[in-house]
Formats: structure tokens, sequence, C-alpha cells
């Protein structure tokens, strides 16, 4: 299935601004233990975007690449890691020729994959670039119900409504960002993924142990959840 970057070029030089409330801080804790936990030293974002972790984790040691669709948004990475290799490809067929010790993909960037297809053709690409006893670890969106919400400071307006079909299990987004005096209109598209078919889509690229937190703490995941982290072994 096509994925459109064309959405993330737009928004790009916007991305840090509209996400100014997002606690990178506290997400890059819970990486950072999660990747001390495995040994990790390498490490790929994919998705990486505008580089929120990325220049986070290099900072602490990791020595990291990203890799992303957009190349908007990779520009702005650019400007914010030191050493870090950026790469544009997509999720489910870049090749690097090199491996890592962990696959990270974080806010809901693994969500783009529509399709079952796309998802196992995503997961074998990650296993294909990971050492052994590599880890994956994906920030999974699981909000899976109608709703909107509007978001408001000094500079910027954003009032996002989203629809979900439980029988495609398909969501789509559309949010109205007002900057200044700019106003940029997105629509996103995401699949929400179930616990069990996680487990499965795992099991069948020969993940060897799945592990299951909730929002960036070492809580057991529940429906409500608003993220889900899962952790792959290679
Ligand atoms: C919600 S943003 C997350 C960016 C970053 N990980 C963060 O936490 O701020 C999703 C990112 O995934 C990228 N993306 C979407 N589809 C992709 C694909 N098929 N392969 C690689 N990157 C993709 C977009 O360009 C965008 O930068």
């Amino acid at each position: 299935m096509k994925l459109d970057t064309f959405d993330y070029d737009k928004l790009a030089k916007y991305y840090d601004k509209i996400y100014f409330n997002k606690d990178y801080e506290k997400e890059v804790r819970f990486i950072q233990t999660i990747l001390e936990k495995f040994n990790v030293k390498t490490v790929l974002d994919v998705g990486c975007g505008t580089g929120e972790h990325l220049f986070r984790l290099e900072k602490l040691g990791f020595k990291c690449d990203g890799l992303d669709l957009s190349e908007g948004m990779l520009s702005i990475a650019k400007q914010k890691v030191k050493n870090a290799q950026l790469f544009l490809g997509d999720m489910r067929n870049f090749n690097l020729n090199r491996k890592y010790d962990a696959i990270i993909c974080m806010f809901a960037t693994f969500n783009y994959n529509l399709t079952i297809k796309d998802t196992m053709r995503t997961l074998l690409n990650f296993r294909r670039h990971l050492n052994d006893k590599g880890i994956v670890l994906l920030d999974l969106y699981n909000v899976f119900c109608n709703g909107e919400k509007e978001i408001k400071n000094k500079e910027i307006e954003v009032k996002m409504k989203w629809s979900y079909n439980d029988k495609t299990r398909i969501e789509k987004t559309k949010s109205i960002f007002k900057i200044k005096n700019k106003i940029i209109e997105d629509t996103h598209t995401f699949r929400i993924f179930s616990i069990s078919e996680i487990k499965n889509l795992f099991k069948h690229t020969k993940f060897q142990k799945i592990i299951f937190y909730e929002n960036y703490t070492f809580k057991k995941p529940t429906l409500r959840s608003k993220n889900i982290e899962v952790i792959g072994l290679k």
C-alpha cells in the first residue's frame, strides 16, 4: 500500500512546535532503561522524524542512526544530531547493509503499516537489520474509538478529530493546525493492532520473546492504554 510523505514534508518545519508538550525526556529515560537492560550499543531509529529521540540517545552515549520516509523531517533532524547518519527510506523495504543491536520505532510510526502484509514486511526487514540477540522496540498507538481534542498555547492551536472503524481496524485523524496566521490541514491513517495480533506477527517473523508495557512505564498494558510499547528479541 502506498504511503504518502507529503503531509510530513509539509509539517516538518512546524512538527516540534505542534508536539511542544510531548515528553521526550521521559520517553528517552524509558528507552534508555530498556537499551541498557539488553546491552545495546548501536541503535537505528526508524521513522526518526525530527530527531527528538535520536539526539538525546546520542548524548547518552548510544551510537545511533536514523531513517525516515520524509526528507523534510530528516532535514530538521540533521540540525540536531551529532554523528548519526540519516537515511531516506521506507520501513518496509530499506536496505542499509548493516546491523544494529536495537531498532526503535517510536510515536506510532509502526501504525503506518496499514495491512498485515506490510506489517510482516516491516518486521522481517527490522529482523534482517538486527545483530544476534538484538531487539526491536515499538511504541504503538492504541486509541480505538472516535474522538476529538483541542490543544492551544501562545504559538499554536490544534484541532484533532479521529474516527475508528472496528472492522478494518483503521483510524483516520484529521487535524487543523493554526500557527500564527497560517492554517495547515493534515489527515493521517493508522492501523490499530491488538496485543494478540502483535504477538502473532512477532512469532511469525521469528522473534523469540515479546514483552509489552504501557505509556512508557513498566506497567502491563490494558485495553485502555493510550500507548503500548512492545519489545521483541531476535
Ligand atoms: C509521528 S512521526 C514520529 C517521529 C518521531 N519518531 C517522533 O517520535 O517524534 C512519524 C514519522 O514516521 C515517518 N514515516 C511514516 N511512514 C514511514 C515509513 N513507511 N517508513 C519510514 N518512516 C515513515 C514519517 O515521515 C514521520 O517522520
